[in-house]
């Protein structure tokens, strides 16, 4: 039998941690409802977006979609009335062009739930990657969300007696840790971060409550397009941890909102580097604050395995490609 004095000296220290996370988490748990409510997505014509669009609908959102003008849009639309048998808003804008996406969101009517899910992704060493493409992709995912964002949320902080409302950022796990071949779409992705951590206390006061969603690598158009200009290390890194379908990553996404979680994980491998990096985020759940407080430790040395593996790889493909002087590590 276990000594009683050693019990309690275990069990001490942890009811204490208990009382202090549980008094200290911010923000308090809140929900978001979906159902007749307005639910407004950029890069809803494709992947991600059309799925998260398409689940919005199914649960009885009124939907918008925003995408660049292409016949992408109205595709979108009536694969969505065809399955639902709901009708869905179209905006065609560049979220680039601030004055375009103003008059989307004047067009479009007060919003409940926000999600800036459009994005542009070229994998490529820095050193190979034109300053225009660094550019478009810093542009399309950042400033096209700071666009998207201040062009919303007068309307959305005006709503009247519509419950929380909801501001939901489509990162990557490019966002969470820096990946090869990425520099500037995890720059762009890690710009979203300290975005969504300054907005979700500018905005709280407000009743509106920041998600930012991390998905892994998902089958989308854009995923395939992208694939197959890419280096090939960049797939041999990728290829280890399999890809999800846009469908899943929508549902993930989708359940985060609802329960206004903070982070939004989309896999295992996502809810690990959650972890790795929760940093001083903001922390809903007080489950999650336990499990990041009793983990930090274990889950550093998780992330050093995955350092140790990628520098492996590293390593081998440049000495299969380049010769042995750059096998030293
Ligand atoms: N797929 C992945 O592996 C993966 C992994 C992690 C994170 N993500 C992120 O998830 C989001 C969606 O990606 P996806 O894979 O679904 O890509 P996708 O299939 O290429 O869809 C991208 C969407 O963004 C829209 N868009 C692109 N540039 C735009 C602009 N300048 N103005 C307005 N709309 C624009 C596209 O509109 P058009 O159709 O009109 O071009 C399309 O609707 C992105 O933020 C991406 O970074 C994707």
């Amino acid at each position: 039998m276990a000594d009683p004095n050693f019990s309690f000296l275990l069990i001490l220290p942890l009811a204490l941690l208990l009382l202090l996370l549980y008094f200290i988490f911010r923000p308090r748990p809140t929900t978001i409802p979906i159902k007749n409510r307005h639910v407004f997505i950029t890069g809803g014509s494709s992947g991600i977006g059309l799925a998260l669009a398409h689940l919005a609908a199914s649960e009885g959102a009124k939907v918008s979609i925003l995408a660049l003008p292409f016949d992408k849009l109205e595709e979108a639309k009536n694969y969505i009335q065809l399955s639902t048998g709901i009708d869905v808003a179209v905006f065609a804008a560049d979220v680039r062009d601030y004055d375009a996406v103003s008059k989307a969101f004047e067009a479009a009517g007060p919003i409940d739930v926000l999600v800036v899910n459009q994005g542009v992704f070229v994998g490529r060493e820095l050193e190979k990657q034109g300053l225009d493409e660094v550019r478009f992709m810093v542009d399309v995912n950042l400033m096209g969300s700071f666009n998207v964002i201040k062009a919303a949320l007068p309307g959305m902080k005006d709503r009247k007696d519509r419950g929380p409302g909801s501001i939901a950022l489509m990162s990557s796990v490019a966002g969470q840790a820096g990946i090869y071949g990425y520099t500037a779409y995890s720059a762009s992705k890690f710009g979203l971060r300290g975005l969504a951590e300054a907005l979700q206390q500018e905005v709280i006061i407000d009743d509106i409550h920041v998600s930012l969603i991390f998905p892994s690598a998902t089958d989308t158009p854009g995923h395939t397009k992208e694939t197959k200009t890419r280096p090939q290390l960049i797939n041999t890194i990728m290829e280890t941890y399999g890809t999800m379908k846009a469908e899943e990553v929508a549902k993930k996404a989708l359940d985060g909102i609802k329960s206004a979680s903070f982070i939004v994980p989309c896999n295992f491998v996502g809810l690990l580097l959650s972890i790795a990096t929760a940093g001083l985020s903001p922390q809903r759940s007080f489950i999650m604050a336990f499990v990041e407080v009793a983990t930090a430790g274990i889950i550093r040395i998780i992330a050093l395995g995955f350092q140790w593996n990628w520098y492996t790889y590293i390593h081998k493909w440049h000495g299969q490609n380049k010769g042995p002087k750059v096998l030293v590590a």
